[in-house]
């Protein structure tokens, strides 16, 4: 189903995925309606609700609670534009992937608000510190349930749970967890998510999914709109401003119709296997990695306990965009960050093909 495996080991789910002939065919799917009908709105349409509903299945939310923009920048900015922040506090972390921090940084030119950054420890962040962050002026926490850098994993129940009884929203950036492991918004008690199909949602870019829980999305007004985030679209109506429903008021223009047609096949593909299953394997991946990369004699930038991180290991190595393009050469597709390469694997990873990742890694350092 990958064709592209046929002759490399990619292990980038945590920057791209490789893709599916689902995701091809669905693809294909768009060419075809265009070329042989030319228009085909309804069924564009259909294609984009369906995206939508496979991905509020996967989160367990209601359809009308997810936005559909075009990537995880745009949703922090949007959330962002339709707060009121002045006078308020915003905690963000330092393992916050930097668009999250660029957009609350954009935002305070606009209104007067404090930001808190709550340091990491060695690319980790006890949950003990959160206390000294956030306060009862705190309007929004903002967190990364899976980091970009060595796959830190959070405990989103409890970050919720610290967040609410200071009376801060719970924003998750969960564009690295997304796909590899259960996210029930509603059980997790999150009020806004956000995540993109490019990485473990197997997916591509240009789309993206904003979660607002529907009793806060019913009180925002955001003002970076469009015609499909109105009540009545159709009505062209220029003079007047009403916002649709819950989070649908969040949805901008024209949606993009070939990333909701990838995105909906592998959306249904995740849902199919089902995402229980996905997450024990990448668990028991992660393990064999870990493991493996102690036996070696690995420098690590993860931590070391699979419940403390998502299916991405990072390795500290020198020159690591360097290493990453020799590693292209080898037949591996490994993903570099500052001074990591990041092994991040998916259900068409084997151990063996870890292993021998690895073993081409460990070549290179020991050329040094
Ligand atoms: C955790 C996380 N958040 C956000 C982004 C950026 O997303 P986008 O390019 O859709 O704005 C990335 C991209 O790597 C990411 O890893």
């Amino acid at each position: 189903m990958f064709p592209g495996l046929s002759n490399k080991v990619v292990l980038s789910s945590c920057s791209q995925s490789a893709i599916s002939t689902t995701v091809l065919n669905a693809i294909d799917a768009y060419k075809d309606s265009l070329l042989q009908y030319g228009m085909e709105w309804n069924l564009w349409m259909e294609k984009v609700e369906s995206a939508k509903v496979n991905f509020s299945k996967l989160i367990n939310c209601e359809p009308e609670e997810v936005a559909i923009l075009s990537s995880v920048s745009d949703c922090i900015s949007s959330l962002l534009h339709s707060l009121k922040l002045s006078g308020k506090e915003i905690c963000l972390t330092e393992l916050d992937f930097p668009c999250i921090g660029q957009a609350v940084l954009a935002q305070q030119t606009k209104q007067n608000f404090k930001i808190n950054y709550v340091p990491h420890q060695q690319y980790t962040i006890p949950i003990e510190s959160y206390d000294d962050y956030i306060n009862s002026n705190t309007i929004l926490t903002c967190v990364p349930h899976v980091s970009y850098y060595n796959g830190f994993k959070q405990d989103i129940k409890e970050l919720a749970r610290i967040s609410h009884q200071y009376g801060s929203l719970l924003f998750v950036d969960a564009y690295q967890s997304a796909g590899s492991m259960k996210i029930d918004v509603k059980e997790m008690n999150i009020d806004i998510l956000v995540t993109g199909m490019q990485k473990y949602l197997l997916g591509i870019p240009g789309i993206s999914f904003l979660y607002v829980k529907k009793e806060l999305a019913d009180q925002l007004a955001p003002s970076t709109i469009g015609w499909f985030g109105q009540e009545k679209p159709f009505d062209f109506n220029l003079k007047e401003l009403h916002y649709a429903q819950a989070t649908q008021r969040f949805n901008t223009g024209t949606p993009p119709v070939i990333n909701a047609y990838a995105a909906d096949a592998a959306l249904s593909l995740i849902n199919q296997i089902g995402i229980e299953k996905i997450e024990a394997y990448l668990n028991e991946l992660s393990a064999f990695t870990l493991d493996l990369t102690k036996e070696m004699g690995f420098e690590m930038a993860s931590p070391q306990v699979v419940s403390m991180k998502g299916p991405t290991t990072a390795i500290l190595v020198e020159n690591a965009s360097q290493v990453e393009k020799q590693m292209l050469n080898l037949g591996f597709v490994v993903s570099a960050r500052k001074d990591v390469i990041r092994i991040a694997p998916h259900i068409y990873n084997t151990k063996e093909d870890i292993k021998n990742a690895l073993t081409a890694l460990k070549g290179f350092q020991t050329q040094g």
